[in-house]
């Protein structure tokens, strides 16, 4: 008797969490249908893409991607899904021997992938791919966006909120924690806004409550949130140590008369206070945000502002984008006045400033303990979201375990394991 020949499907992923959840969802109903499924560009039966459109960057490493999987590959079936897909679907079908499904159709992408594999089954087994990590799953819990902030393209390619039920999440968690995962990502557009399309009472806080009292994650993420976000019910899900104290506050701006023309719904002084809030009912808590540079009719001042609250605040990292103009956005319609030289002077001042504040974050760890979860032999991430390196201990991948931290070295926490992590 021959095992039959199991398919290699490479599931690759470009974007945000959410999008990792939508991926790492497909490659599982894949590997219940008996395929071997790799996130890496590997060389594969079929190639599974999903794509993310939020900057003109974002679309390069996309079409860059297809072609990498059409070299590797040659003739292998490629599926292309996400946002991208979603916004200008016919220019990547331009690449030729690619198969488009849009976000409305996302959940039959795997489908789609079994359906092209039945077409060009293979006569011989292929090489194993490298595996897919199991230390974290990435669970949506809902998925949309109402604010339409101005210079976003998500509510565009993703529509309006719609929350996954409780139940569903509670399950998929309890499932996914049977598997082995060690981490809990709870992911979303907006997932700070959790429940508000709903009538039942459903919030992130009764989420992470259900979560908490129903599993046995031993981690729980949950960090993209906006200041309107923080409230005492939420923070007060974090005194249960099982919940990571990474919080993601998307800043944008740190000028009141840019955060209006942006259509955000909070201004620097919330922010600030949000960010206070969060520090003192979690103490060690680290904070993370996006900027944008140049949005259209950024002065001197608004810049001097936003450098200002990333002072006051001193995030643990800051990715910072120069601004872009996306189709089908209403800053689309404003001039897009900001010099690019102008823009890349600023970017680079932010970053420089961001980079201080990581440097002191990282160098005030030294000395003190982390749990850490292990995603290879000797690298992890400490709940705080702080990259972790140990020397000389066995292979530790998807184990939670207490390290002290002795030093810093490129840009990574160095310590040694002091033992298991105790719930
Ligand atoms: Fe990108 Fe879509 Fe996420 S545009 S950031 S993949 S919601």
């Amino acid at each position: 008797m021959h095992e039959p020949i199991r398919p290699v499907v490479a599931a690759l992923t470009l974007g945000c969490k959410l999008n990792q959840a939508e991926t790492q969802s497909a490659a599982r109903q894949l590997q219940q249908q008996g395929c071997i499924t790799t996130d890496r560009p590997a060389p594969a039966d079929a190639y599974l893409i999903n794509t993310c459109t939020i900057t003109h960057v974002a679309d390069r490493k996309a079409r860059r991607l297809i072609r990498l999987a059409q070299r590797l590959s040659p003739g292998a079936p490629v599926i292309v899904t996400g946002c991208y897909a979603e916004r200008d679907g016919d220019a990547l079908a331009e690449l030729g021997n690619v198969q488009i499904v849009g976000n409305p159709r996302k959940g039959e992408a795997a489908s789609a992938v079994l359906t092209a594999l039945q077409r060009a089954p293979r006569a011989e087994p292929r090489a194993r791919p490298p595996q897919t990590g199991r230390t974290r799953a990435f669970l949506k819990i809902q998925e949309g966006c109402d604010d339409v902030c101005a210079f976003c393209i998500v509510p565009y390619v993703r529509g309006r909120e719609r929350a996954v039920s409780i139940e569903d999440v509670v399950s998929l968690a309890r499932e996914r924690t049977a598997d082995g995962v060690q981490e809990i990502v709870l992911t979303g557009t907006q997932p700070g806004a959790y429940g508000r399309d709903r009538a039942d009472g459903a919030s992130a806080a009764v989420l992470i409550s259900a979560l908490l009292s129903e599993t046995d994650a031993p981690r729980i993420r949950y960090s993209s949130i906006q200041p309107q976000d923080v409230t005492p019910e939420l923070l007060a899900c974090w005194d249960d140590a099982r919940m990571c104290r990474h919080f993601h506050l998307a800043l944008q701006s740190g000028s009141d008369a840019v955060l209006g023309r942006m259509r955000r719904r909070y201004r620097s002084e919330r922010f600030v206070q949000a960010a206070a809030e969060i520090r003192a009912a979690v103490p060690g808590a680290s904070i993370t945000t996006d900027i944008i540079a140049g949005f259209p009719g950024e002065t001197d001042a608004d810049h001097a502002a936003t450098l200002e609250i990333m002072t006051a605040v001193r995030f643990t990292d800051v990715h910072v984008f120069p601004y872009s103009q996306r189709p089908h956005t209403s800053a689309s319609l404003l001039e897009d006045d900001v010099p690019p030289d102008v823009k890349r002077e600023r970017a680079a001042e932010l970053r420089e400033l961001g980079r201080e504040h990581r440097a002191d974050a990282l160098a005030a760890e030294v000395g003190g303990l982390h749990s850490v979860l292990f995603e290879s032999s000797d690298r992890g991430l400490t709940d705080t979201y702080l990259p972790v390196r140990t020397e000389h201990s066995p292979n530790l991948t998807n184990q939670l375990r207490s390290v002290s931290i002795d030093s810093v070295a490129d840009g990574a926490l160095l310590g040694h394991v002091l033992g298991r992590v105790l719930a």
